[in-house]
Protein backbone atom coordinates (compact mmCIF):
# COMPACT_ATOMS: atom_id res chain seq x y z
CA UNK A 1 0.00 0.00 0.00
CA UNK A 2 1.54 3.92 -1.01
CA UNK A 3 2.04 6.27 2.04
CA UNK A 4 -1.61 8.15 2.58
CA UNK A 5 -1.52 12.31 2.96
CA UNK A 6 -4.62 13.40 4.68
CA UNK A 7 -5.61 16.56 6.24
CA UNK A 8 -6.63 16.56 10.01
CA UNK A 9 -6.76 19.46 12.70
CA UNK A 10 -4.94 19.42 15.86
CA UNK A 11 -5.33 21.73 18.76
CA UNK A 12 -2.62 23.73 19.35
CA UNK A 13 -3.12 23.82 23.14
CA UNK A 14 -3.42 20.11 23.85
CA UNK A 15 -2.56 18.25 20.93
CA UNK A 16 -6.37 17.28 20.40
CA UNK A 17 -6.72 15.44 17.15
CA UNK A 18 -9.60 15.66 14.78
CA UNK A 19 -11.40 15.42 11.42
CA UNK A 20 -12.40 18.76 11.26
CA UNK A 21 -12.30 21.88 12.84
CA UNK A 22 -14.06 22.65 15.62
CA UNK A 23 -14.66 26.03 17.54
CA UNK A 24 -14.07 24.71 21.19
CA UNK A 25 -11.74 21.57 21.61
CA UNK A 26 -13.59 19.03 23.18
CA UNK A 27 -10.43 17.86 25.24
CA UNK A 28 -8.98 21.16 27.25
CA UNK A 29 -12.15 23.60 26.19
CA UNK A 30 -9.98 26.41 24.58
CA UNK A 31 -11.15 28.53 21.54
CA UNK A 32 -10.05 28.70 18.21
CA UNK A 33 -7.05 26.43 18.91
CA UNK A 34 -7.03 24.36 15.76
CA UNK A 35 -5.45 24.79 12.72
CA UNK A 36 -5.22 22.42 9.98
CA UNK A 37 -1.96 20.46 9.12
CA UNK A 38 -1.29 17.42 6.61
CA UNK A 39 -0.06 14.31 7.62
CA UNK A 40 1.18 11.55 5.82
CA UNK A 41 0.63 8.40 7.34
CA UNK A 42 3.42 5.45 6.54
CA UNK A 43 1.49 2.59 4.73
CA UNK A 44 0.96 -0.51 7.06
CA UNK A 45 3.73 -3.25 6.20
CA UNK A 46 1.83 -6.89 5.99
CA UNK A 47 4.95 -8.81 4.94
CA UNK A 48 5.49 -11.19 7.90
CA UNK A 49 9.34 -9.99 8.12
CA UNK A 50 8.52 -7.06 9.85
CA UNK A 51 6.88 -9.24 12.86
CA UNK A 52 9.56 -10.66 15.53
CA UNK A 53 9.22 -12.17 18.85
CA UNK A 54 10.14 -9.07 21.60
CA UNK A 55 12.25 -10.19 24.29
CA UNK A 56 10.51 -10.75 27.55
CA UNK A 57 12.40 -10.77 30.44
CA UNK A 58 11.36 -11.51 34.49
CA UNK A 59 10.80 -8.73 36.81
CA UNK A 60 12.96 -10.56 39.16
CA UNK A 61 15.92 -10.20 37.09
CA UNK A 62 15.82 -6.57 36.41
CA UNK A 63 18.78 -5.34 38.31
CA UNK A 64 18.16 -2.15 40.28
CA UNK A 65 20.97 0.29 39.07
CA UNK A 66 21.05 3.80 39.69
CA UNK A 67 20.48 6.05 37.18
CA UNK A 68 23.60 7.75 36.31
CA UNK A 69 22.96 11.09 37.38
CA UNK A 70 24.81 14.49 37.16
CA UNK A 71 24.98 17.78 38.97
CA UNK A 72 24.15 20.75 37.21
CA UNK A 73 25.93 22.86 40.17
CA UNK A 74 22.71 24.64 40.62
CA UNK A 75 20.71 23.08 43.95
CA UNK A 76 17.12 24.66 43.05
CA UNK A 77 17.51 22.62 39.61
CA UNK A 78 19.28 19.55 40.84
CA UNK A 79 16.10 19.20 43.18
CA UNK A 80 13.24 19.65 41.00
CA UNK A 81 15.29 16.96 38.62
CA UNK A 82 14.33 14.40 41.47
CA UNK A 83 18.55 14.63 42.65
CA UNK A 84 20.68 15.72 39.38
CA UNK A 85 20.27 15.09 35.57
CA UNK A 86 19.57 11.88 34.58
CA UNK A 87 21.99 10.64 31.62
CA UNK A 88 20.06 10.06 28.36
CA UNK A 89 16.81 11.69 29.94
CA UNK A 90 14.92 14.24 27.62
CA UNK A 91 13.57 17.31 29.42
CA UNK A 92 10.73 19.93 28.73
CA UNK A 93 11.51 23.10 30.25
CA UNK A 94 7.97 25.48 29.33
CA UNK A 95 7.20 28.91 30.16
CA UNK A 96 6.06 32.39 28.41
CA UNK A 97 8.23 34.09 26.30
CA UNK A 98 10.97 36.01 28.29
CA UNK A 99 10.50 34.34 31.57
CA UNK A 100 14.07 33.32 31.66
CA UNK A 101 14.35 29.84 29.90
CA UNK A 102 17.08 30.01 27.69
CA UNK A 103 19.12 32.13 30.50
CA UNK A 104 18.73 29.12 32.80
CA UNK A 105 19.79 26.80 30.41
CA UNK A 106 22.58 28.65 29.59
CA UNK A 107 23.85 29.09 33.20
CA UNK A 108 22.84 24.66 33.20
CA UNK A 109 25.33 24.84 30.38
CA UNK A 110 28.37 26.62 31.60
CA UNK A 111 28.28 24.97 35.00
CA UNK A 112 28.33 21.16 33.09
CA UNK A 113 30.81 22.61 30.43
CA UNK A 114 33.08 23.74 33.77
CA UNK A 115 33.16 20.40 34.90
CA UNK A 116 34.89 18.65 31.53
CA UNK A 117 31.84 17.75 29.76
CA UNK A 118 31.06 19.01 26.57
CA UNK A 119 28.16 20.75 26.24
CA UNK A 120 25.89 21.43 23.11
CA UNK A 121 23.59 24.41 22.58
CA UNK A 122 21.42 24.56 19.66
CA UNK A 123 19.19 27.59 18.89
CA UNK A 124 17.17 27.94 16.05
CA UNK A 125 15.74 31.55 17.55
CA UNK A 126 18.88 33.54 17.96
CA UNK A 127 22.44 34.11 16.90
CA UNK A 128 25.51 33.25 17.67
CA UNK A 129 26.08 37.33 19.06
CA UNK A 130 23.07 37.30 20.57
CA UNK A 131 23.60 34.15 22.49
CA UNK A 132 27.19 35.79 23.42
CA UNK A 133 25.61 38.97 24.65
CA UNK A 134 23.64 37.31 26.79
CA UNK A 135 26.52 34.45 27.67
CA UNK A 136 28.77 37.76 29.03
CA UNK A 137 26.29 38.62 31.59
CA UNK A 138 26.39 35.46 32.80
CA UNK A 139 29.65 34.61 33.37
CA UNK A 140 33.15 32.88 31.64
CA UNK A 141 32.67 30.05 29.81
CA UNK A 142 35.02 27.26 28.92
CA UNK A 143 35.86 25.59 25.60
CA UNK A 144 33.63 22.47 26.40
CA UNK A 145 30.75 24.57 25.37
CA UNK A 146 29.44 24.66 21.60
CA UNK A 147 26.84 26.74 20.04
CA UNK A 148 25.02 25.93 16.63
CA UNK A 149 22.40 28.03 14.95
CA UNK A 150 20.18 25.91 13.25
CA UNK A 151 16.60 24.31 12.78
CA UNK A 152 16.74 21.77 10.87
CA UNK A 153 16.34 18.61 12.60
CA UNK A 154 18.70 16.39 10.23
CA UNK A 155 21.34 18.58 10.45
CA UNK A 156 21.37 18.63 14.37
CA UNK A 157 21.17 15.35 14.49
CA UNK A 158 23.93 14.83 11.99
CA UNK A 159 25.98 17.35 14.65
CA UNK A 160 25.05 15.61 18.00
CA UNK A 161 26.37 12.20 16.56
CA UNK A 162 29.93 13.63 15.06
CA UNK A 163 29.84 15.62 18.09
CA UNK A 164 28.83 13.51 20.80
CA UNK A 165 28.10 15.97 22.93
CA UNK A 166 26.97 14.87 27.41
CA UNK A 167 24.35 17.78 27.36
CA UNK A 168 22.37 19.16 24.08
CA UNK A 169 20.00 21.90 24.74
CA UNK A 170 17.36 22.71 21.92
CA UNK A 171 16.08 26.20 22.18
CA UNK A 172 13.34 26.31 21.28
CA UNK A 173 11.50 23.25 20.10
CA UNK A 174 8.58 25.76 18.00
CA UNK A 175 11.76 26.81 16.09
CA UNK A 176 12.70 23.19 14.87
CA UNK A 177 11.62 21.88 11.62
CA UNK A 178 11.70 17.93 9.91
CA UNK A 179 11.49 18.49 6.30
CA UNK A 180 9.59 15.42 5.56
CA UNK A 181 6.84 16.60 7.23
CA UNK A 182 5.11 19.26 5.15
CA UNK A 183 3.35 21.67 8.16
CA UNK A 184 5.03 24.48 9.23
CA UNK A 185 7.73 25.02 12.43
CA UNK A 186 5.71 25.41 15.77
CA UNK A 187 2.66 22.89 14.07
CA UNK A 188 1.51 19.93 16.26
CA UNK A 189 2.54 17.58 13.79
CA UNK A 190 5.89 19.40 13.95
CA UNK A 191 6.80 19.67 17.25
CA UNK A 192 5.68 16.01 17.76
CA UNK A 193 8.07 14.37 15.59
CA UNK A 194 11.16 16.90 16.59
CA UNK A 195 10.33 15.64 19.87
CA UNK A 196 10.06 12.36 18.93
CA UNK A 197 13.64 12.32 16.88
CA UNK A 198 15.11 14.17 20.08
CA UNK A 199 13.72 11.52 22.54
CA UNK A 200 15.39 8.80 19.86
CA UNK A 201 18.59 10.64 20.14
CA UNK A 202 18.79 10.60 23.79
CA UNK A 203 17.93 7.18 24.40
CA UNK A 204 20.32 5.83 21.61
CA UNK A 205 23.69 7.93 22.75
CA UNK A 206 22.55 8.55 26.06
CA UNK A 207 22.60 12.58 26.04
CA UNK A 208 20.64 14.38 28.64
CA UNK A 209 18.65 16.89 26.09
CA UNK A 210 16.67 19.78 27.41
CA UNK A 211 13.90 21.17 25.04
CA UNK A 212 12.29 24.54 25.75
CA UNK A 213 8.79 25.21 24.87
CA UNK A 214 6.68 28.52 24.95
CA UNK A 215 3.92 28.43 26.22
CA UNK A 216 1.60 30.15 23.47
CA UNK A 217 -1.59 32.42 24.20
CA UNK A 218 -3.26 32.10 20.71
CA UNK A 219 -1.60 31.78 17.63
CA UNK A 220 -1.18 28.72 15.11
CA UNK A 221 2.09 27.46 17.04
CA UNK A 222 1.49 24.42 19.56
CA UNK A 223 2.49 24.42 23.33
CA UNK A 224 4.65 22.52 25.55
CA UNK A 225 1.63 20.93 26.87
CA UNK A 226 1.29 18.98 23.20
CA UNK A 227 4.33 17.02 24.28
CA UNK A 228 4.29 16.50 27.87
CA UNK A 229 3.38 12.97 27.48
CA UNK A 230 6.56 11.90 25.66
CA UNK A 231 9.57 13.29 27.30
CA UNK A 232 10.31 11.85 30.82
CA UNK A 233 10.69 15.94 32.63
CA UNK A 234 8.29 18.43 32.45
CA UNK A 235 9.47 21.36 34.18
CA UNK A 236 7.73 24.79 34.00
CA UNK A 237 8.91 28.16 34.42
CA UNK A 238 6.83 30.03 36.39
CA UNK A 239 6.45 33.95 37.60
CA UNK A 240 4.85 37.43 37.34
CA UNK A 241 7.48 39.35 34.37
CA UNK A 242 7.39 42.18 36.63
CA UNK A 243 8.06 40.32 39.66
CA UNK A 244 12.16 38.92 39.89
CA UNK A 245 11.45 36.06 41.39
CA UNK A 246 10.70 32.92 38.98
CA UNK A 247 9.53 29.44 40.25
CA UNK A 248 10.60 26.27 38.45
CA UNK A 249 7.62 23.69 38.93
CA UNK A 250 8.49 20.15 38.13
CA UNK A 251 5.11 18.90 37.05
CA UNK A 252 6.47 15.24 35.23
CA UNK A 253 9.10 13.45 36.28
CA UNK A 254 10.13 9.78 35.29
CA UNK A 255 13.00 9.52 37.75
CA UNK A 256 12.00 11.58 41.06
CA UNK A 257 9.07 13.09 42.63
CA UNK A 258 6.94 15.69 41.33
CA UNK A 259 5.16 19.18 42.48
CA UNK A 260 9.06 19.90 43.73
CA UNK A 261 9.39 23.54 42.99
CA UNK A 262 13.11 25.73 42.67
CA UNK A 263 12.83 29.06 43.42
CA UNK A 264 15.45 32.18 41.33
CA UNK A 265 15.71 35.54 41.27
CA UNK A 266 16.50 37.39 38.18
CA UNK A 267 19.51 39.44 38.29
CA UNK A 268 21.76 41.53 36.26
CA UNK A 269 23.89 38.13 35.88
CA UNK A 270 21.34 35.91 35.11
CA UNK A 271 19.10 33.58 37.97
CA UNK A 272 20.32 33.28 41.76
CA UNK A 273 19.24 30.86 43.19
CA UNK A 274 16.91 31.92 46.66
CA UNK A 275 17.55 29.57 48.99
CA UNK A 276 15.25 30.54 51.47
CA UNK A 277 11.95 31.17 50.07
CA UNK A 278 9.81 31.56 52.88
CA UNK A 279 11.82 34.29 54.29
CA UNK A 280 11.97 35.93 50.19
CA UNK A 281 8.02 35.86 50.26
CA UNK A 282 7.87 37.79 53.52
CA UNK A 283 9.69 40.23 52.76
CA UNK A 284 8.12 43.50 53.49
CA UNK A 285 5.01 42.50 54.98
CA UNK A 286 2.74 45.37 56.88
CA UNK A 287 3.07 45.77 60.38
CA UNK A 288 -0.48 45.93 62.74
CA UNK A 289 -2.03 46.12 59.21
CA UNK A 290 -5.97 44.39 59.50
CA UNK A 291 -6.49 41.91 56.70
CA UNK A 292 -3.03 40.22 56.87
CA UNK A 293 -1.98 36.78 58.00
CA UNK A 294 1.11 34.18 57.42
CA UNK A 295 -0.48 30.53 55.91
CA UNK A 296 2.08 28.08 54.70
CA UNK A 297 2.13 26.09 51.61
CA UNK A 298 3.75 22.72 50.67
CA UNK A 299 5.38 23.03 47.16
CA UNK A 300 6.65 19.14 46.99
CA UNK A 301 8.59 18.58 50.18
CA UNK A 302 9.01 21.93 50.91
CA UNK A 303 7.30 24.43 53.46
CA UNK A 304 6.95 27.57 51.95
CA UNK A 305 5.36 30.56 53.99
CA UNK A 306 2.96 33.00 52.00
CA UNK A 307 1.03 35.80 53.20
CA UNK A 308 -2.16 36.37 52.57
CA UNK A 309 -4.01 39.22 52.39
CA UNK A 310 -7.59 40.72 52.31
CA UNK A 311 -9.51 43.83 51.78
CA UNK A 312 -13.14 43.81 52.68
CA UNK A 313 -14.98 46.83 52.06
CA UNK A 314 -18.88 47.89 51.34
CA UNK A 315 -19.86 48.17 48.10
CA UNK A 316 -20.92 51.04 46.19
CA UNK A 317 -22.64 49.63 43.31
CA UNK A 318 -25.29 46.82 43.21
CA UNK A 319 -23.69 43.70 42.77
CA UNK A 320 -20.28 43.41 45.26
CA UNK A 321 -17.10 42.92 43.60
CA UNK A 322 -14.89 40.04 44.79
CA UNK A 323 -11.30 39.62 43.09
CA UNK A 324 -8.62 37.28 43.56
CA UNK A 325 -5.25 37.08 43.23
CA UNK A 326 -2.69 34.30 43.24
CA UNK A 327 -5.15 31.36 44.37
CA UNK A 328 -8.35 30.11 43.32
CA UNK A 329 -11.48 32.45 42.78
CA UNK A 330 -14.38 30.14 43.33
CA UNK A 331 -12.58 29.02 46.72
CA UNK A 332 -12.54 32.23 48.15
CA UNK A 333 -16.26 32.69 47.26
CA UNK A 334 -16.77 29.50 48.81
CA UNK A 335 -15.30 30.22 51.76
CA UNK A 336 -16.71 33.77 52.39
CA UNK A 337 -20.03 31.76 51.83
CA UNK A 338 -19.02 29.43 54.77
CA UNK A 339 -18.16 32.64 56.87
CA UNK A 340 -21.59 34.18 55.78
CA UNK A 341 -23.75 30.78 56.73
CA UNK A 342 -21.97 29.77 59.93
CA UNK A 343 -20.77 33.23 61.92
CA UNK A 344 -23.78 35.43 60.52
CA UNK A 345 -21.58 37.68 58.69
CA UNK A 346 -22.76 40.29 56.61
CA UNK A 347 -20.66 39.71 53.31
CA UNK A 348 -23.32 39.92 51.05
CA UNK A 349 -23.12 43.45 50.74
CA UNK A 350 -19.45 43.95 50.82
CA UNK A 351 -16.68 43.63 48.17
CA UNK A 352 -13.87 41.21 48.60
CA UNK A 353 -10.29 41.26 47.23
CA UNK A 354 -7.83 38.88 48.31
CA UNK A 355 -4.36 38.42 47.13
CA UNK A 356 -1.39 36.05 47.89
CA UNK A 357 1.45 38.71 48.37
CA UNK A 358 4.33 38.03 46.29
CA UNK A 359 2.39 37.17 43.02
CA UNK A 360 3.17 33.28 43.44
CA UNK A 361 0.47 30.76 42.93
CA UNK A 362 -1.06 28.97 45.78
CA UNK A 363 -4.11 26.24 44.84
CA UNK A 364 -3.58 24.18 48.82
CA UNK A 365 -7.02 24.12 50.50
CA UNK A 366 -4.30 23.93 53.50
CA UNK A 367 -4.10 27.83 52.88
CA UNK A 368 -8.15 28.39 53.98
CA UNK A 369 -7.57 29.01 57.45
CA UNK A 370 -5.17 32.30 56.95
CA UNK A 371 -7.91 33.52 53.84
CA UNK A 372 -10.65 33.23 56.14
CA UNK A 373 -8.59 34.93 58.88
CA UNK A 374 -7.48 37.48 56.57
CA UNK A 375 -10.92 38.49 56.07
CA UNK A 376 -12.37 38.32 59.16
CA UNK A 377 -9.54 40.55 60.11
CA UNK A 378 -10.23 42.76 57.59
CA UNK A 379 -14.20 42.74 57.94
CA UNK A 380 -13.64 43.60 61.81
CA UNK A 381 -10.91 46.12 60.57
CA UNK A 382 -8.96 44.59 63.65
CA UNK A 383 -5.33 43.15 63.22
CA UNK A 384 -4.47 40.12 63.70
CA UNK A 385 -1.18 39.75 65.58
CA UNK A 386 2.52 39.35 63.65
CA UNK A 387 3.27 36.48 65.72
CA UNK A 388 0.35 34.32 64.69
CA UNK A 389 -0.09 32.30 61.85
CA UNK A 390 -2.80 29.34 60.80
CA UNK A 391 -3.24 26.37 58.40
CA UNK A 392 -5.64 24.40 57.93
CA UNK A 393 -8.50 23.36 55.38
CA UNK A 394 -12.03 24.34 55.72
CA UNK A 395 -14.94 22.34 54.84
CA UNK A 396 -18.72 23.41 53.66
CA UNK A 397 -20.15 23.27 57.43
CA UNK A 398 -17.43 25.34 58.87
CA UNK A 399 -15.03 22.25 60.07
CA UNK A 400 -11.79 22.98 60.11
CA UNK A 401 -9.80 19.70 58.43
CA UNK A 402 -6.69 18.37 58.72
CA UNK A 403 -3.54 19.87 56.44
CA UNK A 404 -0.94 17.01 55.44
CA UNK A 405 2.78 17.24 56.70
CA UNK A 406 1.88 19.32 59.55
CA UNK A 407 4.73 19.25 61.60
CA UNK A 408 7.35 20.44 58.97
CA UNK A 409 4.77 23.62 58.48
CA UNK A 410 4.96 24.00 61.86
CA UNK A 411 8.86 23.77 62.10
CA UNK A 412 8.87 26.15 59.41
CA UNK A 413 6.58 28.74 61.60
CA UNK A 414 9.02 28.47 64.37
CA UNK A 415 12.14 28.79 62.13
CA UNK A 416 11.03 32.25 60.87
CA UNK A 417 10.26 33.65 64.78
CA UNK A 418 6.71 33.08 65.16
CA UNK A 419 4.93 32.43 68.16
CA UNK A 420 1.24 30.80 68.01
CA UNK A 421 0.66 28.49 65.33
CA UNK A 422 -3.43 28.28 64.43
CA UNK A 423 -3.82 24.55 63.28
CA UNK A 424 -6.74 22.33 63.40
CA UNK A 425 -6.91 19.94 66.71
CA UNK A 426 -7.56 16.59 64.65
CA UNK A 427 -3.60 17.62 63.66
CA UNK A 428 -2.90 17.21 67.28
CA UNK A 429 -1.15 14.09 67.64
CA UNK A 430 1.01 14.73 65.38
CA UNK A 431 2.61 17.83 66.88
CA UNK A 432 3.21 16.01 70.32
CA UNK A 433 6.95 16.79 69.75
CA UNK A 434 6.73 19.92 68.68
CA UNK A 435 8.37 22.26 71.05
CA UNK A 436 9.31 26.24 70.80
CA UNK A 437 5.97 27.48 69.26
CA UNK A 438 2.40 28.00 71.31
CA UNK A 439 -0.44 25.71 69.21
CA UNK A 440 -3.66 26.62 69.49
CA UNK A 441 -6.18 23.96 68.19
CA UNK A 442 -9.57 25.24 66.24
CA UNK A 443 -11.80 22.45 65.49
CA UNK A 444 -14.85 25.30 63.58
CA UNK A 445 -15.02 28.51 62.48
CA UNK A 446 -16.94 29.53 65.21
CA UNK A 447 -13.92 28.69 67.05
CA UNK A 448 -11.75 31.17 65.01
CA UNK A 449 -13.98 33.89 65.62
CA UNK A 450 -14.12 33.65 69.08
CA UNK A 451 -10.52 33.86 69.17
CA UNK A 452 -9.32 36.86 71.23
CA UNK A 453 -6.16 37.66 68.64
P1 LIG B 1 15.26 34.77 28.41
O1 LIG B 1 16.11 33.75 29.03
O2 LIG B 1 15.70 35.28 27.09
O3 LIG B 1 13.75 34.29 28.31
P2 LIG B 1 13.11 33.10 27.47
O4 LIG B 1 14.18 32.29 26.89
O5 LIG B 1 12.28 32.36 28.48
O6 LIG B 1 12.24 33.73 26.44
O7 LIG B 1 15.14 35.95 29.48
C1 LIG B 1 14.94 37.19 29.07
C2 LIG B 1 14.70 38.16 30.17
O8 LIG B 1 15.60 38.06 31.25
C3 LIG B 1 14.89 39.52 29.58
O9 LIG B 1 13.76 40.29 29.90
C4 LIG B 1 16.13 40.04 30.20
C5 LIG B 1 16.23 39.31 31.48
N1 LIG B 1 17.61 39.08 31.93
C6 LIG B 1 18.04 39.66 33.11
O10 LIG B 1 17.31 40.37 33.79
N2 LIG B 1 19.31 39.41 33.55
C7 LIG B 1 20.18 38.63 32.85
O11 LIG B 1 21.32 38.42 33.27
C8 LIG B 1 19.72 38.04 31.63
C9 LIG B 1 20.63 37.17 30.82
C10 LIG B 1 18.43 38.28 31.21
MG1 LIG C 1 14.69 32.16 24.85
Amino acid sequence: MPAKSKSVFFCNNCGYESAKWMGQCPGCRQWNTFTEEKVIRPAKSTSSSARRNAEVVTLNSVSEQQEDRRTTHIDELDRVLGGGLVAGSLTLVGGDPGIGKSTLLLQVCRLIAGDGAKVLYISGEESVRQIKLRARRIGNFTDNMLLLCENTLSVIEETIKAQKPEVVVIDSIQTMYDEEISSAPGSVSQVREATNILMQIAKGLNISIFIVGHVTKEGTVAGPRVLEHMVDTVLYFEGERHASYRILRSVKNRFGSTNEIGVFKMEENGLSEVRNPSEYMLLGKPVGAPGSIVSCSMEGTRPILIEIQALVCQTNFGIPRRQCTGTDFNRVNLLMAVLEKRLGMQLGNCDAYVNIAGGIKINEPAIDLGIAMAVISSFKNKPIDDKIVAVGEIGLSGEIRSAGMIATRVNEFKKLGFETAIVPKVCMDDLKDVQGIRIVPVSNVQDISALEI
